[in-house]
């Protein structure tokens, strides 16, 4: 995909439901008896895999445009799946479906594609086996095969803060005996613990501890309207931000404090933005303006990486536009994404002539020169080649991303929203 230079980056916009909400939504309809209705539902093909998952395991799902309703006989009718189980490009969909498995008394095996297969399972694995579980990786990735069955309660440290295993820990623990904790070094985000509740699940939360009580159901008969994905959001707020005309409004947007972390990290950059909450239960909801903005390098500190982890390439973009110093500090996990982030954002952006210096765990960016439009890779990875578009509108010069497609995995009508936002009046 060709991305052409744009001074103007200007437009109102929705945008599909947050992913990470989405793929819970399923999962947990699933598990629990009886029907849930999901409006605005994710049109990621991640969160597309997840429902194909959960087909093979028994639950019913009927889809139209952006509305699931999910009908489950509950977990324990889950029956043995005829296959092996897609997760696609989907860390999550493997890693939570993983926790739930863990506690089903039959052998499922879940693979994913080639960058999934690459990523480390063993985080979520250890958790689950010192539960009681079996669970074989292929040299600690993926395919996964689990042979599940009766669970014990763990106490559960996370040496590194991981919603995903975070996660998967208590959904294993809703099926044991006893009660499970999870604690974690830093906070990732809560949106287990906020919907678990909304199925009938209590979590019991105290500082970065979250407790589950075994034995429980999960009940269904709700239905839940998706927030707008802040995380695909991030692209359309920097690219308004770096604009020289640039204004955007995001509609509906989640914003959960787990991952409105890079908004505080901008403000701090001097980005002029506006945020206003609607709505608070079960998710926070709202509205975020951002205007052309003269931003200027700062410091991303370990402790704020979790909260802020999906949205360190376009950060990354942002500090090559600003004036001075831009650091990541303590962001190792980046390496384990759907590809190298640290690598591929140090390739991507000194192709587009800005000085950026690997870190083992993070980066620094000496930003404020104008970025020079280049053929650039993606590594198969949608946020960075939706944080190289965006550098690359602010170029000189045309930006071609190569592998492009792969925006799909989370913002399939990226291209056509950068269009939208990139177009003169007539
Ligand atoms: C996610 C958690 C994060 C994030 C991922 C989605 C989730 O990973 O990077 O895109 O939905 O739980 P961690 O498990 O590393 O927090």
């Amino acid at each position: 995909m060709q991305v052409r230079p744009s001074e103007r980056f200007r437009g109102r916009f929705r945008i599909g439901g947050d992913k990470s909400i989405s793929h819970r939504l399923a999962l947990f309809g699933g598990m629990a008896l009886g029907k849930t209705e999901v409006t605005n539902y994710s049109d990621a093909a991640d969160c597309a895999s997840t429902l194909a998952c959960l087909q093979s395991l028994g639950v019913r799902v009927e889809r139209s445009a952006d509305h699931v309703r999910i009908e489950s006989d509950g977990i324990d009718a889950w029956r043995e799946p005829v296959g092996v189980l897609d997760a696609g490009n989907s860390g999550t969909t493997l890693r939570l479906l993983a926790g739930i498995l863990a506690g089903r008394p039959f052998r499922s095996e879940i693979t994913g594609d080639e960058s999934l297969s690459r990523r480390p399972v063993e985080r979520v694995a250890v958790p689950l086996r010192a539960m009681g579980a079996r669970l074989d990786s292929t040299d600690g990735h993926a395919p996964l095969v689990i042979h599940g069955g009766d669970l014990r309660a763990v106490d559960w440290k996370l040496n590194v803060a991981s919603a995903q295993v975070k996660t998967a820990v208590l959904l294993a623990g809703i099926q044991a005996r006893g009660v499970t904790s999870v604690t974690e070094p830093e906070a990732s985000r809560d949106h287990t613990e906020r919907l678990l509740p909304a199925f009938g699940v209590p979590v019991r939360r105290d500082g970065l501890t979250a407790a589950v009580d075994g034995g429980s159901r999960l009940s269904g008969g709700s239905r839940f309207s998706v927030p707008g994905d802040i995380s695909s959001a991030s692209f359309l707020l920097v690219a308004a931000l770096v604009a020289s005309d640039g204004e955007v409004e995001v509609e509906g947007v989640s914003l959960n404090p787990g991952r409105t972390a890079f908004l505080d990290v901008l403000r701090e950059m001097g980005a002029n933005l506006e945020i206003r909450l609607t709505a608070s239960e079960p998710e926070p909801v709202g509205t975020i303006v951002a205007r052309s903005s003269r931003l200027v390098g700062t410091t991303v500190r370990a402790a704020r990486v979790p909260a802020l982890i999906d949205e360190v390439p376009i950060l990354a973009v942002a500090g090559a536009m600003a004036e001075g110093e831009f650091v990541v500090e303590g962001a190792g996990e980046l390496r384990v994404k759907e590809s190298d982030r640290i690598a591929a954002l140090a390739e991507g952006l000194s192709r587009m002539g800005t000085r950026l210096e690997e870190r083992p765990d993070g980066l620094v960016i000496r930003g404020g020169k104008r970025l020079q439009g280049a053929s650039v890779r993606s590594f198969g990875d949608h946020r960075i080649a939706m944080a190289l578009a965006v550098a690359g509108l602010a170029a000189e010069g045309a930006t071609e991303i190569e592998d492009s497609d792969c925006v799909g995995v989370s913002f399939p009508d990226f291209f056509q929203r950068l269009r939208e936002g990139s177009k003169r009046d007539e």
